[in-house]
């Protein structure tokens, strides 16, 4: 639906008074009236190298999730504010490792004898408790777009990698891109005792994968590739790694937002693509295609039946436009400020992510 103009004059007008001061990041499944306003937009990745190579902004205003504010923080100087303009705009996944699960998970593999080989490995989606987590025991943070890259890194550390918080995204990287196998994987359950797992099943994994998982991307199945074959001939599937595994290895291609977007862009005009990620991602991209200059590809959303990511949706007009007029006016709203002890040992695991080969 169009965006109401008068809100659209006002975050202009705001934009314009702020001028250099303030620098808007926008994550590539923002709505397009965020998307609108965003001076880059990128994966989170992409988004937290350009957080780092803004010294001059007094002002981050991050548009997408918390854990992506906190990390633009926690690499920002400390006279750089980052706003998040709805603060309830969390990640489900990353609320599924909180810091006191995470530290008795460390006991229990501590108990099974394990804790000195294991490297932990932390998806950019989660808590700034749980990156400091991963610094303060000789961990990095990956994204998707370099967790290959990360469990490398880790694997020429220690012997075994403990991977935070999304189950998915480790079983892939491990499976897909590193030729371990399904069995090289155990699943550690935190509503369990000892994590549902025996100290020999401990000792005799490679990759730990915590109990975590994207409430969006969980929703394809392999029955959403299967039709959606039958329904387009000749149709690509490219899907995000936070998809379940057998969704992934169904597909043609898997990546992260930024690299789906390339990989569009790259594809022969009339080529046809089903895509397994964020709707406001997917619809953009559609309707980019749709026309002959665009070189009018056919962009089909993998499963009807899967929506849009609500925490990222709640980064609306109205919430940028507040925030924004809350800089123009000193008041500064919805400051994301992670403390200093935690930010020292996040910075550490955070810069470990960004010196990856
Ligand atoms: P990307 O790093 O591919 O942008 O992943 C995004 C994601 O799921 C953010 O929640
Ligand atoms: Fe979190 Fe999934 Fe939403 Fe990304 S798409 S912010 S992982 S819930």
């Amino acid at each position: 639906s169009p965006s109401d103009p008068d809100l659209v004059a006002r975050a202009r007008a705001a934009k314009e008074k702020l001028g250099d001061r303030v620098f808007i990041l926008g994550h590539h499944y923002q709505r397009d009236e965020v998307i609108e306003f965003a001076d880059v937009t990128g994966d989170s990745f992409k988004l937290a190298r350009e957080a780092a190579a803004r010294p001059e902004a007094e002002y981050i205003v991050f548009c997408g999730v918390h854990f992506m504010a906190e990390s633009a923080d926690i690499l920002t100087g400390p006279a750089q504010q980052v706003v998040l303009p709805d603060l309830a705009a969390g990640c489900s996944m990353a609320d599924m490792a909180t810091a006191e699960q995470v530290a008795e998970c460390w006991d229990v593999l501590t108990e099974a004898g394990v804790a000195g080989t294991t490297v932990p490995v932390s998806y950019m989606n989660s808590s700034a408790d749980i990156k400091a987590f991963t610094g303060r025991h000789g961990g990095t943070i990956c994204t998707s777009s370099n967790a290959k890259r990360a469990l490398d890194w880790a694997f020429a550390q220690g012997e075994k990698v403990l991977f935070l918080p999304d189950q998915h995204l480790g079983r892939n990287t491990a499976v897909r891109d590193m030729g371990l196998s399904l069995e090289d994987c155990v699943l550690y359950n935190p509503h369990k005792p000892n994590g549902g797992l025996t100290p020999r099943q401990l000792r005799d994994a490679k990759v730990i994968l915590w109990r975590g998982h994207c409430s969006v991307h969980g929703r394809f199945s392999l029955d959403s590739v299967r039709e959606v074959r039958e329904r387009i001939p000749g149709v690509r599937v490219l899907v995000h790694p936070e998809c379940k595994n057998e969704v992934v290895a169904a597909a043609d291609e898997v990546g992260s937002t930024e690299y789906i977007i390339k990989a569009l862009d790259a594809a022969p005009p009339g080529s046809k693509w089903a895509i397994g990620t964020e709707l406001n991602l997917v619809r953009r991209l559609a309707k980019r295609y749709a026309t002959e200059g665009a070189g009018n590809k056919e962009i089909a959303f993998l499963d009807k039946t899967v929506c849009f990511c609500s925490t990222m949706n709640r980064i609306d007009l109205p919430h940028l436009v507040w925030a924004l007029e809350s800089l123009v006016d000193g008041t500064v709203v919805n400051r994301i400020e992670v403390d200093p002890e935690t930010e020292k040992y996040a910075k550490l695991a955070l810069e470990r992510m960004l010196a990856l080969p």
